[in-house]
């Protein structure tokens, strides 16, 4: 019996980092949500200034990549990991619907990608982690022992967003939230650096009618048979 990488892809707003948290805290694995690290470039992008209207000053961006520093830190409040930015708690910044709508855009860049896709086979070095993402089964860790694909329908997962952006305040509209998913959905599988496709060996799992204990219970019923067969 040995720790083992987990890799969780799918489309944003599947319940990813849910599950990804929760499989994670059983476990006792490190738990990395990969999508916070292409939020926080989008966010130094627009706090930048490199982001005008819809078009991202690549160039520029580029250029100051290599002085960039993203980390994630334990939060004893929380006990969740938060996204740190140069040394600056972003967690929060990352989450707003400004960032979400660039962050395709910014994510479509090769020299974004394998800086973060660097870092992240990094933190996985020792396994015993759970990550999550578009292309941890198919680029960061190809040999990961267990890939998941998550997906449900778009309205579905617009809903669950539109619900989590209400929560936290942010006043917006069920339609421009639903753009945005099936916006996202359309950059994220069609760019042409890792584009989110299913590993062909990852078990698909479609959660639109699917509560949250049933889906934890399914996947960490599958962790636990590969980790005893290691
Ligand atoms: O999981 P999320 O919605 O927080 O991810 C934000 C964006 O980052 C998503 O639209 C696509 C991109 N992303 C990516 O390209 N590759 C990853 N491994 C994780 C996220």
């Amino acid at each position: 019996m040995s720790d083992i990488t987990i890799a969780i892809d799918g489309f944003s707003s599947t319940g990813k980092s849910t599950v990804a948290r929760q499989l994670a805290a059983a476990l006792s694995y490190i738990y990395v949500d990969t999508g916070a690290m292409y939020r926080a470039v989008t966010l130094y992008a627009l706090r930048s200034g490199f982001i005008s209207g819809e078009t991202v000053d690549d160039k520029a961006l580029i250029n100051h990549l290599k002085g960039l520093e993203l980390e994630f830190r334990h939060n004893p409040d929380t006990g969740r990991s938060d996204m740190y930015l140069n040394g600056e708690n972003v967690e929060k910044q990352i989450r707003t619907l400004e960032v979400s709508r660039m962050v395709s855009q910014v994510a479509i860049l090769p020299e974004v990608r394998e800086k973060l896709v660097a870092l992240q086979r990094k933190m996985g070095k020792n396994k015993g982690l759970v990550m999550d993402g578009r292309d941890i089964g198919t680029v960061v860790f190809p040999d990961a022992e267990l890939k998941i694909f998550m997906t449900a329908s778009p309205d579905i997962r617009a809903a669950r967003r539109y619900k989590e952006l209400l929560d936290k305040g942010e006043k917006v509209q069920y339609e421009e939230v639903l753009e945005n998913v099936r916006k996202r959905d359309h950059i994220d599988a069609n760019r042409a650096v890792s584009p989110l496709k299913k590993a062909e060996d990852a078990v698909v799992v479609d959660n639109s009618d699917m509560g949250l204990s049933e889906q934890f219970e399914r996947l960490h019923f599958l962790a636990r048979q590969i980790i005893a067969e290691e």
